[in-house]
């Protein structure tokens, strides 16, 4: 399970979780350049690949994040990535964030790959505190929150990185004493 960030099953076995690379622009472009997906997500809609090289390059500036390619074991393709990292505002809290291919919806892969991203949050990097927002109007991405045990805690907003929308949004936190 992803603990020394080689690739590595999630407990259900259908995913590789490995570290995201440049390499896997082109896979990852397939969901970024679609609006389906991109619709709440803070990145804009990706128009060329160029913009999901960079994509790539600035989630992993951040050196104490850690981002995974969601591989499908029986076709060996990437079809999401997830991350988690920490939180630049609640401090003591790390954050959570996916995005899947649109054909890959609704059959637990999402859950899945979240879940054992946690489990090694917890058990191998010791995290206690874990944060999520989803907009109220993406109810979805709630779903696999609350799966993968977080509660609801409060309502706010969030904004795309280019400030082109700002979000209704329901925030989840999910802490271990
Ligand atoms: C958010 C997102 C990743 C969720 O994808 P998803 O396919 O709904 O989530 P999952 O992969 O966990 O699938 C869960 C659903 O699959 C169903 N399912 C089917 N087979 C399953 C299995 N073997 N195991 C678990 N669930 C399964 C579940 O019943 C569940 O549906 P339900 O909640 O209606 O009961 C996806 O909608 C997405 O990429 N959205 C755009 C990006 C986005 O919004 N990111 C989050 C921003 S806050």
């Amino acid at each position: 399970m992803l603990y020394d960030q080689q690739g590595t099953d999630t407990r259900d076995d259908r995913l590789v979780l490995r570290p995201l690379t440049l390499d896997d622009a082109e896979a990852c472009y397939s969901w970024n350049s679609d609006e389906r997906v991109t619709k709440y997500m803070s990145y804009s809609t990706c128009t060329d690949i160029s913009q999901t090289v960079n994509w790539i390059k600035s989630a992993m500036i951040d050196k104490a994040d850690w981002n995974w390619a969601f591989v499908l074991k029986e076709v060996n393709k990437v079809i999401g990535t997830g991350s988690i990292g920490p939180n630049t505002q609640m401090k003591g809290y790390w954050s959570i964030g996916y995005n899947l291919h649109y054909d890959y919806w609704h059959k637990g892969y999402c859950t899945e790959a979240m879940r054992a991203i946690i489990d090694f949050a917890h058990t191998k990097l010791g995290v206690n505190k874990i944060c999520s927002e989803h907009a109220v109007d993406n109810p979805r991405s709630g779903k696999v929150l609350e799966k993968c045990g977080l509660k609801f805690d409060h309502f706010g907003e969030y904004s795309k990185i280019d400030g082109s929308q700002t979000y209704k949004a329901k925030f989840y936190k999910l802490e271990w004493k």
